[in-house]
Formats: C-alpha cells, structure tokens, sequence
C-alpha cells in the first residue's frame, strides 16, 4: 500500500550563533526570507501533501511571508528545544497522518535542500519499515582528541554527517521522540531519538550544498549556492 508523505518544518529557534536581532529563518537571502526558500524546495516535492511549520510563540513575522497562506501549509507552536518543536508539529498531523505514513522533518535554516535530493531519500526508503537519512560521508582525515593531543585516526569511512530532511514512519518517530524526552535524552535530531528507541535508520547519501544557516558567514554562502543552482 502507498503511504502518504507529510513534512514538519521546525522553525521556532532563536538563531543565538548567527547573533542577528531577526531570527535567522527570517533573513534576506537573496531577495527573500530564508523561510520563503526552505518551504518553496519543499513544495517541489510533489508526495509532501501538508507542510507544518513550528514557530515561536512570539513569532511576529510569518504572516508576512509571501507562502503564510498556502494551501498546503499549517502552521503550529514550537517548543524549548528542536525536538519539542517537531514533537508539536507531529500532534498537529494528528488525524490527518496515520500510524506508517511518512514525516519529512526538514530544518527552517537548510534553505539549499534540492528537491531531487528529498525525492531520493522518499525513493530510496519507500519500503524500509522505519525510515532514514539524508548525510554526507566525511571528507577530511578525523583525529580523535583529549586535551589538544592526538589520541588516534578515526576511520573516515565509518563517519557521516546528518543532513535533513531526516524521513520516518509517523507513529515511530512520535513514540521515539516523546520517549527520548520523557527520558531526559539529549535528541539533537529525528535520528538520534529513533536510534535511542532501538531501531537503525537507513543512510542515503546527500548533497554538500545542503548546508545549515547557522553562523554570519553561511549566509553568502547560502547566497552563492542558490544564484548557482
Ligand atoms: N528550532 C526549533 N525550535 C527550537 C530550536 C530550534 O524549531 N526550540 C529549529 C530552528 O528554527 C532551525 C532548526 O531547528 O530551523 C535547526 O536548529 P538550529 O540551527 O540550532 O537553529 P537555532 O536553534 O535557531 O540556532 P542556535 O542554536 O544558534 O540558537
Ligand atoms: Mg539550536
């Protein structure tokens, strides 16, 4: 049976490390918020049927994001933490999604994802009874380090980056992430919780252009990879 595919965008950070006075998926990059880019790539992908976006209590701005309307697109409150946010974008496809339909969680501030890519990870995992992730293998030789020294090489090939959008069955995602809170667990992504709850998400391979808004200087960059693609 073909399963329905939903996203949640957690987008109720305070963006601290890039030291803006706007959140930063509210910048200007390239002539339009940072937001406006990360749920337009989304609603590329045709599978997405309703995008949540999480957003902070106090935020003032969605409503003038030109896609605040969209038919596809709800919105909800965030939370404390990044997981408290997808947690409350979860409750709020409650009804709509059921037990194995997908959820895309994808970062407000990875205004760069290309659609092809969210489309091969939908692809790649369309049978998987769990779910997965986009991530990059790393490039550069890693040191293992105590107190500035060198304690040994870590093997690269063992070691990748998590991307989003990170994919799972919605009633697996949803149990691992109240449990990994419930326990007090550090969840610092989808993967980290369902991983905790015992399971072993997939791998698929993502692009270095993907990358996470998250210091002054990923802004340009940003910049550059959207006007190239
Ligand atoms: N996020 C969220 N709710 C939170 C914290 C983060 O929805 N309570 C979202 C952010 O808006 C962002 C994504 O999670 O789209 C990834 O988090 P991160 O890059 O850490 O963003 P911030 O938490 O806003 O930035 P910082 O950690 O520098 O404050
Ligand atoms: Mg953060």
């Amino acid at each position: 049976m073909r399963r329905r595919c939903f996203a949640v965008v957690p987008a109720a950070g305070r963006g601290r490390r890039m030291g803006s006075e706007i959140p930063k998926q509210y910048l200007n990059l390239a002539g339009k918020p940072v937001l406006q880019h990360t749920l337009e790539r989304l609603l590329a992908v045709p599978d997405l049927e309703i995008i949540v976006v999480a957003l902070a209590a106090d935020d003032r701005r969605w409503h003038e994001l030109p896609l605040a309307r969209h038919p596809r697109i709800r919105v909800t409150e965030g939370g404390a933490e990044r997981a408290d946010s997808v947690l409350a974008g979860l409750e709020c496809l409650e009804g709509a999604a059921t037990a194995a339909d997908w959820v895309m969680v994808h970062d407000a501030a990875r205004p760069c994802l290309r659609p092809a890519d969210a489309e091969k990870l939908l692809h790649t995992l369309a049978e998987d009874e769990v779910g997965g992730i986009l991530a990059l293998p790393s490039v550069d030789t890693l040191k293992e380090v105590t107190d500035g020294v060198v304690r040994q090489t870590v093997a690269r090939h063992r070691i990748w980056r998590a991307l989003t959008p990170q994919l799972f069955r919605y009633r697996l995602l949803r149990r691992s992430l109240e449990q990994a809170l419930a326990r007090g667990m550090p969840v610092t992504d989808e993967s980290s919780a369902v991983e905790l709850a015992g399971f072993r998400p997939k791998i698929v391979e993502g692009s270095p252009d993907n990358i996470k808004i998250t210091r002054p200087e990923d802004l340009p960059l940003a910049r550059f990879i959207l006007e190239r693609s």
